[in-house]
């Protein structure tokens, strides 16, 4: 066949979706869903000491900051127009203990971590998390009797954990620890202590992931963990169940909540933005972020457009945001885009 015949060769179509893909100002016209900077909260990692950046060997391009550091860090952040940072300590080992007692130090490094950043970073949100894994000894987000995580003993001191953050200036408690009743107890808490107007980010439906790995070496619990915390974080399993948790927390008082892992996950996201249509986040956890990075530094793909088709991605399956440890690089992506 020659090319004219080939050409005459036209179907006779009324429906033609390339059409409006033909060119860049329409597809951005018909374009569904767009990442912004307010989507992005950023992890930070702390470790003790001054003026000190450690690197996460899993999780390349991730440092952990001093407090001074993260002050810093977090500056930047908000001058990138990022609404809020989440923060994560890196404890001394020498301070961890059967009870993680260490939370509830107002010296430890998330409360000093805390002040440091409002003072550098005034208007830039502030979520601390709520569990003990950082703290304890076994790795265990709640205290231990034989090989049994207590629910209702570490809700008690889960409360006084968020407490603490709350005199540090913590204007979220995003409690990530699963146990069940404690977004209830938390509320409870804030408030009789006064602190009506501090807000909780439940990690409602939060599974038991493989995807956490880079995570526990950044904040040093791969090497003190015992065992697995499949007896209170969720079955990947399971969907209905997932629904099940964000009813609890949003009955017992949580602002926003959730889901975690991202990626593997959007179609529990979905669920819950449909059935609930509250505040719905997406933690993109180290080992989702670690996969892009390593992938890219082979040279097996850009690693820039993954990184903003998975952002995408979130916002697709109904995310309100994201947290996500690209959320530096995204709005640097962004500013630069104009
Ligand atoms: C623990 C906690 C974990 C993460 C956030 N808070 C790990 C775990 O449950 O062991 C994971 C975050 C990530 O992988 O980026 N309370």
């Amino acid at each position: 066949m020659d090319a004219k015949h080939i050409a005459q060769r036209t179907l006779d179509l009324v429906h033609r979706p390339r059409r409006n893909r033909r060119t860049e100002w329409s597809r951005r016209l018909v374009r569904e869903n767009v990442v912004t900077t307010d989507d992005l909260i950023w992890p930070i990692f702390v470790i003790d000491g001054e003026n000190r950046r450690a690197p996460v060997a899993s999780m390349p391009g991730v440092e952990r900051y001093s407090v001074d550091e993260a002050a810093r860090a977090a500056a930047h952040a908000a001058s990138l127009g990022i609404p809020a940072v989440a923060l994560f300590p890196y404890t001394d080992p020498d301070l961890r203990d059967a009870h993680g007692s260490e939370a509830l130090n107002d010296q430890n490094l998330v409360c000093r971590a805390c002040r440091a950043i409002r003072q550098a970073a005034p208007d830039l949100g502030l979520i601390t998390d709520v569990a003990l894994d950082p703290y304890t000894s076994h790795g265990h987000d709640g205290v231990m009797e034989g090989e049994t995580i207590l629910n209702d003993e570490t809700v008690a001191i889960l409360v006084d954990q968020a407490l603490n953050q709350a005199r540090a200036g913590a204007d979220v408690i995003a409690p990530s620890d699963m146990m069940d009743g404690r977004v209830g107890a938390l509320r409870a808490g804030l408030d009789d202590a006064g602190f009506q107007h501090v807000q909780i980010m439940s990690y409602a439906a939060k599974y038991a992931s493989a995807f956490y790995g880079p995570f526990r070496d950044a904040v040093g619990t791969n090497k003190t963990l015992i065992g697995d915390k499949r007896t209170y974080q969720m079955d990947p399993a399971n969907t209905d169940e997932a629904i099940h948790e964000v009813e609890l927390d949003l009955a017992e008082g949580a602002d926003m909540v959730m889901v975690k892992p991202g990626m593997p996950y959007l179609d529990i996201i979905r669920r819950v933005k449909e059935t609930f249509g509250r505040p719905t986040f997406a933690y993109q956890v180290s080992g989702e972020y670690a996969m892009i990075m390593a992938a890219a530094q082979n040279g097996w793909i850009d690693g820039d457009k993954a990184m903003m088709e998975s952002l995408v991605a979130f916002k697709r399956a109904g995310c309100d945001g994201v947290l996500t440890y690209f959320a530096v690089r995204v709005a640097e992506k962004l500013k630069a885009q104009g």
